[in-house]
């Protein structure tokens, strides 16, 4: 897995975090989504945000052309062929990965490793669409992917050792810290977080405070960097949602029920800062 390019599917929020901090660890990237224009997108907020570094003299322009050519794009599986590790980070619905998984396998090598950036999806459940199990583990990084040093590495009953200490040594090697965790629905990050996300819009919805004032008690009285409302914003509330059906129907638990009022606004395209308006509304750039 050393040589080679690494490939991305799926260039949104997460997708175009992962290809960056690929490309800016030198290894090229090729990544993939539906269109020229999604990819387009995803390239135009690399080149945002590290040209952001270069102002604050974090990084020379330099370094910034040599990341940007690490990154190719592109709109098909087909061209992913030969390449040592494939992560996935498309929409988090079991359906759309599965058959993601599926349409991949004929441009897979036994040898090649693909990981999935799901946020709650069991790993074991996305393994029964490709062809080597051994080689199919689970890559949770964590949003904003430049910035948040965690990855989550999954290890489902049928992801080999190897597999699993090779991803570990990838993620440090692109500067993240893993931590290997066992298979089970969201994981550990998200069987915690989200729950509380959950929560609080329980709380919002039954009147006990406003978005602002729940996030100030997160902020100020347990010290988070960010309250669970605006947090979700930046998530996106479509994730979350799909996050609680994940532990709700995994873990089979009521305390798990997504909070109606999510499932409404998710319903209304109020998707957070992706979509502008979410528990707070946003400028045009978000
Ligand atoms: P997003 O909605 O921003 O991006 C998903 C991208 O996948 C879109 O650009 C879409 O066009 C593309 N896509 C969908 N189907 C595709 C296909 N068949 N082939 C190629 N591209 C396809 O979603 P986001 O937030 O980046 O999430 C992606 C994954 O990362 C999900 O599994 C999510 O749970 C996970 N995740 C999200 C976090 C977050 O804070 N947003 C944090 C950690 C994990």
């Amino acid at each position: 897995m050393n040589g080679g390019f690494v490939g991305v599917i799926g260039a949104g929020i997460m997708g175009s975090g992962i290809a960056q901090v690929v490309a800016q660890a030198q290894r090229s990237v090729l990544l993939v989504d539906r269109s020229p224009e999604l990819v387009e997108r995803a390239i135009v907020a690399i080149r945002e945000r590290l040209a952001r570094r270069v102002a604050q003299d974090r990084m020379t322009s330099q370094e910034m052309e040599s990341t940007m050519a690490n990154i190719r794009p592109a709109t098909r599986l087909d061209e992913l062929k030969g390449s040592p590790l494939m992560v996935e980070a498309v929409y988090e619905d079991p359906q759309v990965k599965l058959q993601l998984l599926r349409e991949l396998q004929p441009f897979c090598s036994k040898d090649a490793i693909v990981a999935s950036n799901t946020s709650a999806i069991p790993i074991s459940l996305l393994s029964s669409a490709v062809a080597y199990p051994q080689r199919f583990v689970g890559m949770h990084f964590f949003n904003p992917v430049p910035v948040m040093k965690l990855v989550e590495v999954i290890k489902s009953i049928s992801t080999r050792d190897e597999t699993v200490e090779e991803i570990v040594s990838f993620s440090l090697a692109i500067g993240k810290t893993p931590v290997v965790v066992s298979d089970s629905p969201g994981f550990v990050s998200n069987r915690l977080l989200v729950p509380m996300i959950n929560e609080a819009v329980f709380a919002l919805s039954e009147g006990i405070a406003s978005s602002e004032d729940i996030d100030t008690v997160m902020k100020l009285g347990a010290n988070n960097p960010m309250g669970p409302l605006e947090l979700a914003d930046l998530i996106g509330l479509d994730t979350c949602l799909h996050v609680m059906e994940a532990l709700h129907s995994g873990l089979g638990e009521d305390k798990y029920r997504p909070a109606p009022m999510l499932r409404r606004m998710v319903e209304s395209g109020l998707l957070g800062r992706k979509t502008n308006q979410g528990f707070y509304e946003y400028g045009n750039s978000g």
